[in-house]
């Protein structure tokens, strides 16, 4: 296929980029009163509205053109179709098939020729006996007391997805029970962590995919180490231990019962594994009603994906928006701002799901891009932001197009608290997107009695440039469901994104060499000689951490 940056359409949207950059949306409202009508879209209780962008109908006919051109429709059917995709690593990429066992007659899905459905649904039913009877206080420890805490021991995709959707279901949690999240190999983790726990009551889920992530296996052992301090026999490990992996072997040997060990398949990309045992932890949390109400979600975004018109696709439109300012706008990053508090570390599990997938400059041709691919990804709670760095978004020198996500009733639904939080939602894409003008700010100043030499002091710092733009969710309330197809909307736009800058999406090569080099520096720091090894920086900063840390612990 022609590189991309040598496409006709490419240099269409470029043509057409000239034609708009200086059109600002204030006037496209003025002009166009059904705006609102003509950018939105609906997928069951979801609205989405990507009106606030600076786009006319014919910057989203040729955004199409785009998607077609880079033959989208044939990725959707090789992806959903079992395809060895993910080429660099000759897997198939089908997580979409872990969301497929809770729908009423669900369709064979195959890698092979093989239907893999039987072995998914097979290992669902396990993670939900496991849950369950750790909630029902069946599953006992080895002192016969029932389970009241569980520790998910695990890194990057094996974290950050349950802690997530863990933290976002808070009001569907059991009560009586109490998930713990340690990913970090700071010891302050793991010992923070433990320091509140009942070595008798705990049960530690050991999640790692490969199950031979360093952070993850110094964690787990440490664990371990703290338990048989009190249970001692080591044959009782089992009431405590239960892991998640596709290295089974690995965890048999660590020690964990083969019953207790719960299978995940290469095909899925650990970004993409909440859905599969690794959200073990989430189902422990909600239970399994809640859990097959939160895969139908995602079922639902897979299926509008797959089979709606790419007019009307939420993801396409969505990759579509995110390609038009990181390619012709030149912007760099995007910011997720959520304003619903369960929703804190949505930002986080997007930044690896996108960063992860798409922070890529080799094409799946092995040629080096000359165009930008994924953005920096940053975000954070919406309304914590505007007291943050929403000053940068809307004077900064950057344009950072946004996405608020927001609900419009809450659990509880406290309507001075909720309506307070609206007004901000509604606000901020406003203001963003109209910004203040100078012949408004004047207006205002002038009201306030300043002289005409005041004025023209203050007017340059009180504008605002507007035409900064935003996308807004808004969904009825945060429920599994609804959770489950935001974030497949998000999976199936960051696919979109690989498509058209012809990457593959679900490699990570960027994570090896810094964990090569640890273990190499690993073996340097546990003498007190001087290293010579490196560049002088990096010996400079091992010798000086050698000749100051304490003699024990350091
Ligand atoms: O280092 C990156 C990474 O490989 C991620 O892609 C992955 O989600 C994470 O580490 C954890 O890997 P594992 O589940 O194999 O421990």
């Amino acid at each position: 296929m022609t590189k991309l940056s040598e496409r006709h359409i490419w240099s269409k949207l470029q043509q057409h980029y000239q034609m708009i950059k200086d059109v600002h949306m204030r006037d496209m409202f003025e002009q166009d009163a059904q705006r609102f009508e003509q950018f939105s879209l609906k997928l069951n209780d979801i609205l989405f509205d990507y009106s606030k962008n600076r786009i006319s109908s014919e910057t989203m006919d040729l955004l199409l053109q785009l998607a077609r051109d880079s033959d989208l429709e044939n990725w959707i059917k090789r992806m959903f179709g079992g395809e060895i995709i993910n080429h660099t690593e000759q897997r198939a990429v089908l997580h979409v098939a872990l969301r497929n066992c809770p729908q009423s007659g669900s369709e064979p899905m195959t890698i092979g020729g093989e239907d893999v459905m039987p072995e998914v649904c097979g290992e669902l039913k396990r993670v939900k006996q496991l849950a369950e009877s750790v909630r029902t206080r069946c599953w006992r420890g080895v002192t016969g007391q029932p389970i009241t805490d569980v520790v998910n021991i695990g890194i990057g995709g094996s974290h950050l997805g349950p802690l997530m959707a863990t933290e976002a279901l808070r009001p569907y949690a059991i009560r009586d029970l109490h998930i713990h999240y340690v990913s970090n190999i700071d010891e302050n983790h793991i010992n923070d962590t433990l320091e509140t726990l009942n070595p008798e009551t705990t049960l530690f889920i050991v999640s790692s995919k490969s199950f031979t992530t360093q952070d993850t296996m110094v964690n787990a052992m440490t664990a371990r180490k703290w338990l048989l301090r009190k249970i001692e026999d080591e044959s009782e490990l089992h009431r405590h231990f239960v892991a998640v992996t596709a290295n089974i072997e690995a965890a048999m040997a660590f020690g964990i019962a083969e019953a207790n060990v719960f299978k995940m398949w290469d095909w899925v990309g650990g970004r993409y594994s909440m859905w599969s045992a690794i959200g073990l932890s989430i189902v422990i949390a909600i239970g399994s009603e809640n859990f097959d109400a939160l895969l139908q979600g995602a079922y639902a975004a897979d299926q509008h994906f797959r089979h709606t018109p790419f007019e009307q696709n939420i993801p396409v439109i969505m990759a579509l928006l995110g390609i038009w300012y990181n390619n012709f706008f030149g912007s760099e990053a995007i910011a997720i701002l959520p304003y619903d508090q369960h929703l804190h570390r949505f930002p986080a599990y997007l930044q690896q799901a996108d960063m992860e997938s798409n922070g890529k400059a080799v094409d799946r041709d092995g040629q080096a891009v000359d165009y930008s691919t994924g953005p920096i990804l940053f975000g954070e709670i919406g309304i914590a932001s505007q007291h943050a760095f929403y000053q940068l978004l809307h004077q900064g020198t950057k344009l950072v197009p946004a996405d608020m996500l927001a609900p419009i009733s809450n659990f509880r639904c406290i309507a001075e608290h909720h309506r307070a939080l609206m007004s901000n939602v509604f606000a901020q894409t406003e203001a963003m997107m109209k910004g203040k003008t100078r012949d408004e700010v004047y207006a205002e100043l002038k009201a306030t009695g300043l002289n005409e030499q005041e004025i023209e002091k203050l007017l340059p710092y009180k504008i605002f440039p507007g035409n900064r733009p935003t996308n807004t969710f808004l969904f009825k309330t945060l429920d599994p469901k609804t959770l489950g197809s935001l974030i497949a909307l998000y999976e199936h736009k960051i696919f979109v994104q690989g498509v058209i800058w012809n990457l593959n999406s679900f490699d990570q090569w960027g994570v090896e060499l810094g964990k090569h080099l640890a273990t190499s520096i690993l073996h340097e720091l546990n003498d007190l000689q001087p290293v010579r090894s490196h560049d002088s920086s990096t010996n400079g900063l091992i010798n000086y951490y050698k000749a100051n840390r304490p003699l024990k612990g350091g």
